[in-house]
């Protein structure tokens, strides 16, 4: 894998969030960045920070649920800087409501961003990277690639989709010996836009992420990591990694912590009143920004997605180390029970 300096990198959901930070942090490296949202001003934007630090940019406005805007942005991506190195398929959206309260309309767009625009933007980025025989596809998945969260059922459902067709055209590629990378990244919440930018039905409350809450620069930087080192996924964040642990060990018992007293819709609910904007079918106007409202609230690193969950070796031995001593727990039985 080629240094972060000589990469062409394709990011979409490049005007907000962890796409935007990724942007920034490629362009700091001097990678030429291809940045694809719908947003032109946020993306124009970020294209004169990326410029500003040394790096390139090209701008595609993009709506990666309609396929021939895709394909554009890889034939656009080819023509600006001649080949694609990274393609970070990046971009959702979402509704916090319970599926009752969903339209068919809403709940079709959240499954046609999320899962169909990541199904384009892999096929897009194929096409060049065959040629090439060479490249990385990072699709952005979440620790709900694993483990559900009440009130975002399609946003879940979209999330185990991309882990399964990940996880699929890797085979495919294995098979035909193409020496292209499929990696998968898994954050845990974040402070991003993301919770401004999605509908919210919440009893006419504003939606927030569940708290540990972890800065988007955290998962850029995982990515960058992904873009030079092959990996299969990247979970970030400790938390993150724990709920996907606790969900193969006992899924049953992760549904019982996350519904007790309520906290599965008191944590994701904030005391400020909902203001009706969102990105649902088009962007929110505006130049964008990489955080939410968190700030105060966000973890800046991971030592753990640093130092454990990049390295497999050291992944391994934890859970394993942590499963062994879970059973022999359980085996004891309660404190005082007799043997
Ligand atoms: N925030 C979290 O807690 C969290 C946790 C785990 C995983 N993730 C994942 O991380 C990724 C980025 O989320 P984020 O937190 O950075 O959210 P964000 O700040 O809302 O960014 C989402 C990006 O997607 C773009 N987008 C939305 N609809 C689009 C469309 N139809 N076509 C093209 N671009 C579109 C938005 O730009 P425009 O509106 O300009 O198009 C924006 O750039 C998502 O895949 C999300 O599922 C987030």
């Amino acid at each position: 894998m080629k240094p972060i300096a000589e990469q062409v990198v394709v990011i979409t959901g490049a005007s907000s969030g962890i796409g935007r930070a990724s942007a920034l942090a490629f362009g700091a490296k001097g990678a030429r960045v291809v940045l694809a949202a719908r947003n032109r001003d946020a993306l124009e934007h970020v294209a004169t920070q990326i410029e500003a630090s040394g790096g390139q940019a090209h701008v595609v406005v993009t709506d990666v649920a309609e396929w021939p805007q895709v394909e554009r942005l890889a034939e656009q991506a080819v023509q600006r800087f001649g080949h694609i190195d990274t393609w970070l398929n990046n971009a959702a959206v979402n509704e916090h409501a319970s599926v009752l309260d969903m339209t068919i309309e809403e709940l079709d767009r959240i499954i046609q961003v999320n899962l169909m625009g990541q199904i384009y933007g892999v096929k897009a980025a194929l096409g060049p990277m065959r040629r090439q025989r060479s490249g990385t596809i990072i699709n952005m998945g979440s620790a709900a690639s694993n483990r559900a969260v009440p009130l975002h059922s399609a946003y879940v459902a979209s999330k185990h989709g991309i882990a399964g067709f990940t996880d699929s055209i890797r085979l495919d590629l294995m098979r035909e010996e193409m020496p292209i990378t499929v990696t998968l990244i898994q954050p845990g919440f974040l402070d991003t836009p993301f919770f401004h930018n999605a509908r919210a039905k919440l009893g006419g409350h504003q939606s927030r992420p569940i708290p540990p809450i972890y800065a988007p620069e955290v998962v850029a930087e995982t990515i960058l990591f992904a873009a030079t080192h092959p990996r299969r996924n990247l979970v970030v964040g400790g938390q993150a990694a724990m709920a996907i642990f606790l969900e193969k060990l006992s899924p049953g018992l992760v549904d019982k912590l996350m519904l007790a007293r309520g906290a599965g819709f008191r944590l994701q609910t904030e005391n400020t009143p909902d203001d009706g904007v969102d990105n649902l079918f088009a962007p929110i106007p505006g130049t964008g920004a990489v955080r939410g409202t968190w700030g105060n609230e966000a973890i800046v690193s991971s030592f753990y997605t640093r130092h454990i969950e990049c390295y497999p070796n050291r992944k391994r031995m934890l859970w394993a180390a942590l499963g062994i001593g879970l059973v022999a727990l359980a085996r004891r039985g309660p404190p005082g029970a007799s043997r």
